[in-house]
């Protein structure tokens, strides 16, 4: 199976998805898969990469995607000529004229299938997901419209909410309007998160215990996103679960996993993901089984009220009296080596290389 695995891109996890790139490129099944590794730098212009000199963390350093042979897809106007994209059937081809023009019938380079191990804007969030669809190209996971409205935390929690899942109470603030007002301060409460209504890995994230640091909060998400979310705190514990769909269509949920966060952080943000290794698992988190069980099933009713595909990861928060909040939802959720995905299935018997085998064939199917 010929397989494009692309990661980097344009996104503030843009280090993330090299991370997780690694994670998955290392454990794809050298006997199934004929890989090619396609990083998109921080600008958008897309690359062939060495999977053997793919980035890493180093000295607390994030990675990036720099260098790499032949260009595949650039928006650098400079560029020389079309750029082939991706193949179908070896015969028709689409590609991208650094312009912006799409043109078909170019030689391109073939792909069976894409495993676009993005997340953000520009990767998690149908972009390149309708790419893909334009060419005509399988891709694993979701699609574009689930992708959209997974990325997006206003929409997740309205498609949530209106399949009867529980969220937690939010105001959107959409550009132009740049503070709550004193009935949305006492529906919100203290202490509130601030978010980027399209981000991931808590970038952009705030918490605030004050409503004097607000608008501070307000302006440090609207530098990720112009559409913004303040939302109320839920007091409880931090779940996860994975979320999966195989080949002949049957999808099941995982082992829940918890996360607690240690050190000086006061909620789990980037650093404590990426940096300061600071989070401990528990897989399976220690809940009643009948909870457990509530969780998983709410994870994959979040997973079919998104009309999502392949995989997704669906955040929780467990109240002190077991009430279950979903926090949110992600499509393409991580695979670094500190990403609960890989490990949740792990736990179920799936280890991280069927895992991906599994994605790829239910692409396929
Ligand atoms: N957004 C990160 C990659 C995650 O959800 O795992
Ligand atoms: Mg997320």
């Amino acid at each position: 199976i010929r397989l494009a695995v692309v990661f980097g891109g344009r996104s503030g996890e843009h280090a993330v998805s090299c991370i997780s790139a690694a994670g998955v490129l290392s454990h794809l099944d050298p006997e199934l898969f004929e890989v090619s590794a396609i990083g998109i730098t921080p600008d958008g212009s897309w690359r062939q990469i060495d999977p053997t000199t793919l980035p890493v963390v180093h000295d607390r350093q994030l990675p990036q995607v720099t260098a790499g042979t032949s260009v595949v897809l650039t928006a650098d106007p400079t560029a020389a000529a079309v750029v082939p994209l991706f193949g179908t059937n070896g015969q028709t081809a689409a590609g991208i004229r650094p312009a912006g023009g799409v043109e078909t019938g170019v030689t391109a380079q073939h792909f069976d299938v894409v495993f676009p191990v993005l997340h953000g804007p520009y990767g998690e969030d149908g972009t390149i997901q309708g790419l893909l669809e334009l060419a005509g190209v399988p891709y694993v996971g979701a699609g574009v419209l689930a992708s959209a409205a997974g990325m997006d935390k206003e929409f997740t929690k309205k498609l949530l909410a209106a399949e009867g899942l529980p969220v937690g109470t939010f105001v959107v603030l959409r550009p132009g309007r740049d503070t709550l007002t004193a009935d949305e301060k006492d529906l919100i409460g203290l202490p509130a998160f601030v978010k980027p209504a399209r981000a991931g890995s808590s970038l952009g994230v705030s918490r605030v215990d004050d409503w004097a640091d607000l608008d501070a909060a307000i302006a440090v998400a609207r530098q990720t996103d112009p559409k913004v979310l303040v939302e109320k705190a839920v007091v409880g514990r931090e779940v996860e679960c994975g979320v999966l769909e195989f080949p002949d269509g049957r999808v099941k949920a995982s082992p829940v996993a918890e996360i607690a966060v240690g050190g000086d952080h006061s909620f789990y943000d980037f650093d404590a993901k990426y940096l300061d290794d600071v989070a401990t698992f528990s897989i399976p988190a220690e809940l009643p089984d009948a909870v457990a069980e509530q969780i998983r099933q709410m994870s994959v009713r979040a997973f079919r009220a998104l009309d999502a595909q392949g995989l997704s990861r669906v955040d929780f928060f467990v109240r002190p009296d077991g009430d279950l909040v979903i926090n949110e939802v992600n499509t393409l959720p991580g695979f670094t080596p500190i990403s609960m995905y890989p490990r949740m299935w792990a736990a179920a018997g799936i280890d991280y290389a069927e895992l991906l085998t599994t994605l790829v064939r239910t692409a396929l199917a």
